[in-house]
C-alpha cells in the first residue's frame, strides 16, 4: 500500500543543503537563493558527502561532475532506494535529467530491472539519452537506449532507456506490471502531457496490487520537474517524499522587452526583430528563438535570412568575432534526421540561431545557447466541446512554461531571456501553471488504452486531475460509434486490434477496413503519411510558392484532382529515392523517407494481425478510387460534413459546426460542386478550417451515420462506471428492435432534430435561409453607404 511519511499530511521535505564552502559550479556568478522549505517540511540536514570515485575524464563527463545535482548524489540514491515513491525538483539544468539515472544505475539499483525515464517529447528523449551515453562513454542503443514511436534503439541489456511518455503508455499494454523495469522515472512532469498524466494514475494503481511473482525488487517512481505543483503530486503520491536540489548551472537573466501588450495575439515580426538586436549587439552565443507553429518558423527564418544577408559584417555587428548567422528551424513534425542538425556546432565565427516551436522548451541542452527569445505564445491542442473536435490554437504560454524556455540559456553558461511581453502580460495573461492535457483534448485513445488495462471504472480512474466528465463520455461515445467498444463498455475485438497501433482510432479504422479487404497498400502509406511532417515544401519567395502550388496541382491532377489522401497515396507510391524527382514537385524527400520508415512498421503490425484467424475478411466489387473512400469512410464517418450554404460545409456529429475547407486542399475553390466530404483534421484561425479531405457519396456513408446519433453521450455514463445493469442492456435492446421494426430511429427529439437536420429539404431550406439573410445584409450594408455617399 501507499507509505505514509512519519508528518502525515504534510510532505516530507529534504532540503538539500549548499556547501558554503564548496565553490559554484561552472560560473563566477553568484548562487540563486536558497530554496525556502514548506512551512511543514523537515530538513535532514544532508550535507555533501565525501567526493565520489571520478569518471574517466572527458569533456561530458566533466561537465557531469560539475552539475549542482552531483554534490547530493549520495542522498538521492538512497532516497530512491528507501522510498517507493520520489519528487525531485530543482533549477532547470541542473542535472536531472541527464545524472539521476546515471546515479541510479551505478549504485546498482538497475541490477533487478531497467531504469526506464520519460520524456514528453521526442527530440528530448533522443538528445538526452545520446547525451548520458557519451557521458557514460557506451554506444547509444547498449547499456543507454532509447525508444520513441516508430523508433527504437534498445537492446536486451539496456539498462537506461529514456523513452517518450506515450511509448511507456504503449509497453503496458503489453506488459501490465512493467516487469521489465525496476524504477520508472517521470521526467518534465510539469508538461502535464496526457501519457504522463495517465501514467501517474496507472503507477499509483500499480503500487495498491500485490507484487508480481517474477519481480524480485519492489518498483520504484520517481517523478521530476523543475517547475512543478509540488504539494499537489505529493498529496497524489500519498504525501510521498519532495527532494530538492538547489542551485543552477548557469544564472539567466529575464528580460521584458515591453513589445506585447495583453491585447496582442501574434509575435512573429517582434521576435525577428529582437534576433537581429541580439545578433548585432550582444557578444557571441547561440540564440534559440520560441514561435508558436511550422508556417510562422518558416516565415521568420525566410525572414530571418533576407535581413541577416544584409548585414555589413565590418561595422554593424558589435563583437568582432562574430561573422555570420546560422538560421535553423525545429518543429515536431520534423524528421528525427533534421532535429539532429540543430545540435552540430556551428562553425567558428557563426553564430547560430534555432527557431524552434515549443518542443525546445523542455529538458533540451543545445550547447552554444545563450540568449532566448521567448514570444510568449505556443500552439496548444484544445478540445472544443462547443464544435466537438480538437483544435489546434495560439495561446499565451503559463509562467511555469516561460521559465522552462529561459532555462534553455543557463546551460553551458550564463544567459540571457528576452521575453517580448510586458510585465502586465505575464501577469495578466499567463496562468502560473500549464493546463493539464488531460483537461483539454479528446481522450479516446487513453480510454481505450484505460479499457484494455481492463480499468472499467475510467470515472473513478485515480486522475491527478480529473478531466470532465463530459469528456470523459464523448470519448466513450466516440469508442462506441467506432464499434471499438459494445454497449456494456467491454472493448471489442475491433477495439483490441485499434489499440496495437500507434495512429488516432478514424485513421487506425480506416486501416483495418482496408486490410479487411485486402487492399491495405492503399491506406497504409496514407497512415504514414499523415505520421510525419508535412511532405509538401511551401517555399517563403512568393514566386517559388507559386511554382511549388502548380507542381502539387499536377500530383493531386494526376489521380483525379479531388482527393487529398489520394494525393499522399500518389506521392508515396511515385517518389522512390532521393531524385531530381522530389526537387521538381517540391517535396520533402527526408519526411518522405520518414514515411517509408513508418509504413514498413505499421505493415508489421497488420500482418500479424492478419494472420489472427478472427481477423475480418471482406469482399468488395469496384474502381480503386471507390475502395479507398470507402475505407476512408469506415474511418472518418465520425468526420462527415454535408455542403452548406455557399463554400461552408455542415459537420455531422451533432454540433453542426460551419466549417471551410483549408486553401491548402486540393478540393479548395471546387466546393460549390460537392456535396458530402470527410476530412483529416481541424484547424482555426479566423475560420474553422479541414484539411485533408476527401468527398464521399451519402450512400457510403449513410449506414454509418445514425451511429453518430444513435447514443447519447449520457447514455454510457453507466458504461464508464462499470455499473451497467441487465435491465439497462434489456431497455436499450428493445429500442434497437423497435427501431429496426420501424425501419426508423426511435431516438430522444434531440436526435430526431440532428437527423432532420441531414435530409435533403432541410439543407436547401437551410441554404435559402443563408441567401435571404446574406441579401438583407447586403442591403442593410449599402444602405448607410449610400446615405454617406
Ligand atoms: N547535449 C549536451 N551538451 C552539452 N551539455 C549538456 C548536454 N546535455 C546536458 N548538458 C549539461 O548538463 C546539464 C544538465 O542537463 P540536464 O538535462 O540533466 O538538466 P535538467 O536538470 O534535467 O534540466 P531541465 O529541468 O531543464 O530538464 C546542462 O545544464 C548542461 O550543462
Ligand atoms: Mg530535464
Amino acid at each position: 500500500s501507499l507509505p505514509v511519511l512519519p508528518c502525515a499530511g504534510l510532505c516530507a521535505r529534504f532540503l538539500l543543503t549548499q556547501d558554503p564552502l564548496l565553490p559554484r559550479p561552472g560560473t563566477p556568478s553568484s548562487p540563486g537563493p536558497l530554496p525556502k522549505a514548506s512551512p511543514g517540511a523537515r530538513s535532514l540536514g544532508l550535507t555533501r558527502g565525501p567526493p565520489e570515485a571520478g569518471p574517466p575524464p572527458c569533456p561530458a563527463v566533466m561537465a557531469g561532475a560539475a552539475l549542482p545535482i552531483r554534490r547530493h548524489r549520495r542522498a538521492l540514491v538512497e532516497a530512491v532506494r528507501e522510498r517507493p515513491f520520489l519528487i525531485v525538483t530543482g533549477e532547470t539544468g541542473s542535472g536531472k535529467s541527464t545524472q539521476l539515472p546515471k546515479y541510479l544505475f551505478e549504485a546498482g539499483l538497475a541490477k533487478h530491472g531497467a531504469i526506464g525515464v520519460t520524456q514528453p517529447r521526442r527530440v528530448a528523449t533522443i538528445s538526452v539519452a545520446q547525451r548520458v551515453a557519451e557521458e557514460m562513454g557506451c554506444l547509444l542503443g547498449s547499456i543507454v537506449g532509447y525508444q520513441v514511436r516508430f523508433d527504437d534503439c534498445t537492446t536486451e541489456d539496456t539498462a537506461i532507456k529514456y523513452m517518450t511518455d506515450g511509448c511507456l503508455l504503449r509497453q503496458i499494454l503489453a506488459d501490465p506490471l512493467l516487469s521489465k523495469y525496476g524504477i520508472i522515472i517521470l521526467d518534465e512532469a510539469h508538461e502535464r502531457s496526457l501519457s504522463t498524466d495517465i501514467l501517474f494514475g496507472l503507477l499509483k494503481k500499480l503500487f495498491l496490487q500485490k507484487k508480481p511473482p517474477n519481480r524480485k525488487a519492489d518498483m520504484k517512481v520517481v517523478v521530476m520537474s523543475a517547475t512543478l505543483e509540488v504539494d499537489k503530486l505529493s498529496e497524489f503520491f500519498g504525501d510521498c517524499s519532495v527532494l530538492h536540489i538547489p542551485g543552477r548551472s548557469y544564472p539567466v537573466k529575464e528580460i521584458f522587452c515591453n513589445l506585447l501588450s495583453p491585447r496582442d495575439i501574434g509575435s512573429s515580426a517582434y521576435a525577428v526583430k529582437v534576433t537581429l538586436d541580439i545578433h548585432l549587439n550582444e557578444p557571441e552565443g547561440d540564440i534559440l528563438v520560441f514561435l508558436t507553429g511550422q508556417i510562422e518558423i518558416e516565415r521568420a527564418c525566410d525572414l530571418l535570412f533576407k535581413k541577416a544577408e544584409s548585414i555589413d559584417y565590418r561595422y554593424e555587428v558589435h563583437d568582432r568575432s562574430v561573422e555570420g548567422l546560422l538560421i535553423l528551424p525545429l518543429y515536431g513534425s520534423m524528421s528525427t534526421d533534421q532535429q539532429k542538425r540543430i545540435f552540430l556546432p556551428a562553425p567558428a565565427g557563426i553564430r547560430k540561431c534555432v527557431v524552434s516551436t515549443n518542443i525546445a522548451a523542455t529538458s533540451l541542452t543545445i550547447e552554444g545557447v545563450r540568449y532566448v527569445v521567448d514570444s510568449g505564445f505556443v500552439k496548444q491542442l484544445n478540445h472544443n466541446p462547443r464544435v466537438g473536435l480538437d483544435i489546434l490554437e495560439v495561446v499565451p504560454i503559463s509562467k511555469s512554461e516561460a521559465r522552462q524556455r529561459a532555462g534553455r540559456a543557463g546551460r553551458t553558461s550564463s544567459g540571457k531571456s528576452y521575453r517580448l511581453y510586458s510585465k502586465e502580460f505575464w501577469e495578466q495573461c499567463m496562468p502560473d501553471h500549464t493546463v493539464p492535457e488531460i483537461k483539454r483534448t479528446s481522450l479516446t485513445s487513453v480510454i481505450l488504452t484505460l479499457k484494455c488495462l481492463s480499468v472499467h471504472d475510467v470515472i473513478r480512474f485515480p486522475y491527478l486531475d480529473r478531466p470532465e466528465e463530459r469528456h470523459i463520455l464523448e470519448a466513450l461515445k466516440e469508442l462506441y460509434q467506432c464499434d471499438a467498444i459494445d454497449r456494456r463498455g467491454h472493448v471489442t475485438r475491433l477495439g483490441e486490434f485499434l489499440v496495437q497501433f500507434p495512429l488516432p482510432p478514424n485513421l487506425t479504422c480506416a486501416v483495418i477496413k482496408a486490410a479487411s479487404l485486402d487492399c491495405e497498400d492503399l491506406l497504409l502509406p496514407i497512415a504514414a503519411m499523415l505520421s510525419v511532417e508535412n511532405v509538401f515544401i511551401r517555399p517563403g519567395d512568393p514566386q517559388k510558392q507559386k511554382e511549388a502550388e502548380l507542381q502539387h496541382q499536377e500530383l493531386s491532377s494526376q489521380v483525379g484532382g479531388c482527393n487529398d489522401f489520394a494525393t499522399l497515396l500518389n506521392i508515396f507510391e511515385q517518389c522512390k529515392s532521393p531524385s531530381a524527382w522530389c526537387q521538381k514537385y517540391w517535396i520533402h524527400w527526408r519526411a518522405l523517407k520518414s514515411a517509408f520508415s513508418v509504413e514498413k512498421q505499421l505493415r508489421e503490425i497488420i500482418s500479424k494481425l492478419k494472420q489472427l484467424p478472427d481477423f475480418p475478411k471482406e469482399t468488395f466489387e469496384g474502381s480503386r478510387t471507390e475502395l479507398l473512400r470507402r475505407c476512408l469512410c469506415a474511418g472518418y464517418f465520425i468526420n462527415v460534413a454535408r455542403r452548406s450554404a455557399a463554400r461552408t460545409f455542415c459537420t455531422m456529429d451533432g454540433h453542426g459546426s460551419i466549417v471551410y475547407i483549408h486553401p491548402s486542399s486540393t478540393l479548395y475553390n471546387q466546393e460549390t460542386l460537392l456535396e458530402w466530404i470527410i476530412f483529416h483534421d481541424v484547424t482555426v484561425t479566423s475560420k474553422i478550417y479541414v484539411r485533408t479531405v476527401c468527398p464521399v457519396r451519402y450512400e457510403w456513408v449513410k449506414d454509418l451515420l445514425p451511429r453518430l446519433h444513435q447514443i447519447d453521450a449520457y447514455e454510457l455514463s453507466s458504461v464508464a462506471r462499470e455499473e451497467v445493469t441487465e435491465e439497462e442492456i434489456t431497455k436499450w435492446k428493445y429500442k434497437e428492435d423497435l427501431k429496426r421494426q420501424n425501419g426508423k430511429h426511435v431516438t430522444s427529439p434531440n436526435c430526431n432534430k440532428l437527423e432532420r437536420r441531414n435530409d435533403d429539404q432541410s439543407i436547401l431550406d437551410a441554404r435559402a435561409r443563408y441567401l435571404e439573410r446574406k441579401q438583407q445584409r447586403a442591403q442593410g450594408l449599402s444602405g448607410p453607404l449610400k446615405e454617406m455617399g
